[in-house]
């Protein structure tokens, strides 16, 4: 049984990175009229309370969302994720963070769906009642994300767009090598889908297998937690990026700078 549970880390540093990347990227391709068909394979609960005892315990977010959220001048595409950030609380407090789901939520047009998986019961509850009080479009399934995101891929819409998330906690060190791999096979049966695999840096070396993708940010951190291994953070996209060349590249800019200042 796992017991990963994403409250405790929710708007840190990493979450700041790889949830910068899903709002860029989102928000490039529904610039199209092509609907989208988005799916994450592990989406967590969608909302998180940094009030509550799980955010508290470990403080992470402070180095993230926090501190970005006190700056201004932010670069565009770090301001939009404040903004969205921002959208989901009243004033100067973070009380409310919303995770992948929420973020690509907001992103979506009404035409566009929103398949969701979620394997822990707890997390599938909230985000189950995360998705149903704001997103009711989407639909948050519980079971395997890896099984289920497979079963989405085979039987898509030619008409949508398949955008993908995978984002496993690496409880697993098999998903050092399974989540690219599953990647890889994912668009080689749609070839014009984009799959997102994230993944942490650690101190002990463990890293993703295949970071042969068509698009690559990494970020290191300027200060990491006592005694934590995850000292940054690494997003790769599989599929043809080449449409959007340019504005990644000013994304991924954008993030480096804001990581080194
Ligand atoms: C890193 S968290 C997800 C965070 C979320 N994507 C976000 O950015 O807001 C990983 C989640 O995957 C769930 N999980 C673990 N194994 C799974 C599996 N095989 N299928 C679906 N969910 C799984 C965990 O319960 C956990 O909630």
């Amino acid at each position: 049984m796992l017991s990963y549970q994403h409250g405790f880390h929710a708007g840190n540093q990493a979450d700041v990175h790889k949830h910068t990347l899903l709002l860029g990227i989102l928000s490039l391709i529904a610039k199209k009229a092509r609907p989208i068909t988005y799916i994450e394979s592990h989406a967590g609960r969608g909302l998180y309370d940094l009030a509550g005892e799980q955010a508290q315990k470990t403080g992470e977010w402070r180095a993230g969302v926090g501190e970005l959220y006190e700056q201004r001048g932010l670069a565009t595409p770090l301001a939009r994720y404040r903004d969205v950030v921002a959208r989901w609380n009243r004033g100067e407090a973070i009380l409310q963070y919303p995770g992948s789901p929420c973020v690509a939520g907001g992103a979506l047009r009404k035409r566009d769906r929103l398949v969701l998986f979620e394997q822990h019961k707890a997390e599938f509850e909230a985000l189950n009642t995360a998705m149903t009080n704001h997103y009711r479009h989407a639909e948050a399934i519980r079971g395997d994300g890896y099984d289920g995101m497979l079963d989405v891929f085979s039987e898509h819409d030619p008409r949508h767009r398949l955008i993908a998330m995978i984002d496993p906690s690496y409880e697993l060190k098999e998903d050092f090598e399974r989540a690219p791999a599953f990647a890889q096979r994912l668009v080689s049966l749609v070839p014009d889908a984009l799959v997102m695999v994230w993944y942490p840096v650690l101190t002990t070396g463990e890293t993703l297998a295949a970071q042969t993708g068509s698009f690559h940010s990494q970020i290191l951190f300027q200060q990491h937690r006592e005694g934590h291994r995850m000292i940054g953070s690494g997003m790769v996209i599989f599929g043809d990026t080449t449409e959007n060349r340019r504005p990644l590249k000013v994304l991924d800019r954008a993030l480096q700078a804001h990581f080194t200042a």
